[in-house]
């Protein structure tokens, strides 16, 4: 059996945040906590806080904007982070919403309709509630039978989602799967952190996978390769959990939020991903020469040059490794998808790619696919 990406969707959020704009926030705070604290800082009690800048955010990562749902209260002092209105449980969820909107539109690019999808994979970073399940709200919504899941893989979840989607095709427990990401993100950002106030944004991804004998989208990829794999770090970390409640002291301390070691992740995760994307062309007896496009999680445009060089054993030209981050900044999941997403209609019958996602874990999903 064959398996294909018949079909992709992505939904873009209402708003937008500028670094300027996020930093003009972060550099006000500033501005008000040392000023509160000045005694406690010239007697050496509190360190100062220092500036943000947004030439350093672009030069560091490449990220110039993001996108976000809810906009308000991330730029005011007093909260600093997005206000969400509450829902009523008859309401849509807003991760169920986004979801929604991404998996219409892969639907359509794949010719399908509700009643042929038979699984749902809601595959993210965060999920808004344990339960009951994203996946089950969303396969309600489209009006789809059979069953559905939410599944957690910080920045890998979108592939491992697909390497699901692919198993469960292959194992005769679906026909047509939709795998969706719709990484709500934003809100697990801590605003007042120097480090990573600028990471995250907003944005949800959707695929069609099915048998290739049942596929009639435009633009249909085989899946060749499929490789996951994991090794644990504490380098990226979120301690976010249904438990926080629980030690009242701590439950709103920074930890609660997403926290990182920059630098480690930078040069630990790079090595782990090249070799995968190496081996995964090996055993599919593919030479990097053959790839028309490398499809890379969108964290750090230094991390995606570097990975491209290595792999293409020079710099990458033209969309050989398109970059998405300056627009969206960080996805999580969804990165090296939209990337996917925006950057193969222009691929024909024969043309080869790597979609590569890494991240917590850490984590790291690679897929090799063929243009039918
Ligand atoms: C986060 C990241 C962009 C930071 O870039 P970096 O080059 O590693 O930056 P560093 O944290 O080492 O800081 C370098 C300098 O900039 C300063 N700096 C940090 N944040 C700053 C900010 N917002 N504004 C201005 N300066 C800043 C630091 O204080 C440091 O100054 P120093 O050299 O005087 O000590 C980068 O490490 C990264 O992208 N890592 C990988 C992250 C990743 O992929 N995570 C996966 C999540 S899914």
């Amino acid at each position: 059996m064959s398996v294909v990406i018949s079909g992709s969707g992505l939904f873009t959020p209402p708003h937008s945040i500028s670094n300027d704009e996020l930093v003009d926030t972060f550099n006000q705070y500033v501005e008000e906590f040392n000023v509160e604290n000045s005694d406690a800082i010239a007697s050496g009690e509190v360190e100062a806080l220092k500036p943000s800048s947004s030439a350093f955010i672009e030069k560091a990562s490449g990220i110039k904007s993001r996108y976000v749902m809810y906009k308000e209260g991330a730029l005011d002092t007093k909260t600093m982070m997005p206000l969400i209105p509450e829902r009523s449980n008859d309401e849509l969820s807003v991760q169920a919403e986004m979801a929604v909107a991404a998996a219409k539109q892969a639907m359509q690019a794949a010719n399908k309709k509700p009643e042929d999808i038979d699984l749902i994979i809601v595959a993210c970073s965060y999920t808004q509630r344990a339960y009951p399940a994203i996946a089950i709200e969303v396969q309600k919504e489209l009006g789809c039978q059979g069953w559905a899941f939410d599944m957690l893989v910080a920045c890998s979840a979108a592939t491992f989602g697909i390497m699901n989607g692919v198993n469960a095709l292959n194992g005769g427990t679906a026909k047509t799967v939709l795998v969706v990401s719709p990484e709500f993100v934003f809100p697990q950002i801590n605003l007042r952190d120097r480090d990573s106030h600028f990471i995250f944004g907003d944005v949800a991804t959707a695929v069609v996978l099915e048998n290739q004998d049942t596929a009639t989208g435009d633009h249909c990829f085989k899946l060749l390769k499929t490789k996951p794999m994991t090794t644990f770090s504490n380098n990226i970390r979120s301690n976010f959990g249904h438990t926080n409640r629980c030690t009242p002291d701590t439950m709103l301390a920074d930890d609660k939020m997403f926290v990182q070691q920059g630098r480690k992740v930078f040069k630990e995760v790079l090595p782990m991903v090249c070799q995968l994307i190496e081996e995964q062309l090996a055993e599919a007896d593919i030479a990097a020469t053959d790839l028309k496009r490398l499809f890379l999680h969108q964290a750090n445009i230094n991390m995606n040059t570097f990975v491209a060089k290595k792999i293409l054993g020079r710099e990458p030209v033209g969309n050989e490794a398109p970059i998405i981050l300056d627009e969206f900044a960080n996805t999580a999941s969804a990165g090296s998808i939209i990337a996917f997403h925006r950057n193969h209609d222009d691929m024909v019958q024969g043309d080869k790619a790597v979609i590569c996602s890494f991240g917590a874990g850490y984590s790291a999903g690679c897929l090799v696919i063929e243009h039918l």
